[in-house]
């Protein structure tokens, strides 16, 4: 029987322990039965020659499928970068196991180590901005528009979690998820997508192209080099 897709609470609820940054983490790839979801709504945007950067990519399974999926496409290079550096390994560990071999992974801590530059067709970005500081999630939108993506009209940036709208809670389950990240750390929680997300990506030359509601009240954000 299929797994059921994962709410941000039940997410969160399951760490794993072994990691370096306990309280940015939830269970073993958060998304890992949202994965398959992920695949299908992400793949159709991997095109011949695209340079792709996954940020935050926990253990590394979204990257693995996401590149098994696509492997028939021409000239694809994926790179993926995580704070932890023995989630960086097991990044490493899961491509092996999965048989994907063009993924390089690197640590990089987005909160403050600025040196990352690339020229990227598609960045993606699961589950990360309600588990860092805000002045995080505006410093990687500074590096999104300054350095990362490249500055073609139709690059793109895919943000997928849970998010609030219009200033208010989508779901009792968004809104219990909230509790437990500020309980752990009262600088993290759901961004508004309204008031937060979509003047940040604007005012770094990104608009929001299009918002996919998928399972379990997550939204999956495109945005558009403009
Ligand atoms: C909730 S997990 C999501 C992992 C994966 N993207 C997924 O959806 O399964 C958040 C991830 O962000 C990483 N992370 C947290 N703060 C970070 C930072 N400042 N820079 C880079 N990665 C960070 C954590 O180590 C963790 O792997």
């Amino acid at each position: 029987m299929a797994a059921s897709p994962t709410t941000p609470a039940e997410a969160l609820s399951s760490s794993s322990s072994g990691i370096k940054y306990p309280d940015r983490q939830s269970i073993a790839g958060s998304a890992s039965r949202n994965v398959p979801i992920l695949v299908s709504e992400l793949s159709p945007l991997v095109r011949p020659g695209c340079h792709i950067l996954e940020i935050a990519a926990g253990h590394g399974l979204l990257t693995a499928s996401l590149a098994k999926e696509c492997s028939s496409v021409q000239d694809v290079s994926w790179e993926a970068r995580e704070a932890d550096e023995e989630l960086v390994r097991k990044i490493g560990e899961q491509c092996a196991a999965m048989g994907v071999e063009n993924v390089e992974a690197r640590a990089w801590d987005v909160h403050d180590q600025y040196e990352e530059r690339g020229d990227f067709d598609l960045v993606i970005i699961a589950n990360l901005l309600h588990i860092v500081p805000y002045a995080t999630v505006e410093r990687l939108f500074e590096k999104l528009g300054s350095s990362l993506v490249k500055k073609e009209k139709g690059a793109k940036v895919c943000i997928y979690g849970a998010f609030n709208e219009e200033g208010r809670f989508t779901s009792e389950g968004n809104e219990k998820f909230d509790g437990i990240l500020k309980a752990r750390n009262p600088a993290y929680g759901l961004r508004d997508l309204e008031s937060q997300i979509v003047p940040l990506a604007k005012a770094n030359g990104l608009d929001l192209g299009e918002v996919r509601r998928l399972a379990a009240g997550n939204l999956l954000l495109i945005f558009e080099r403009r």
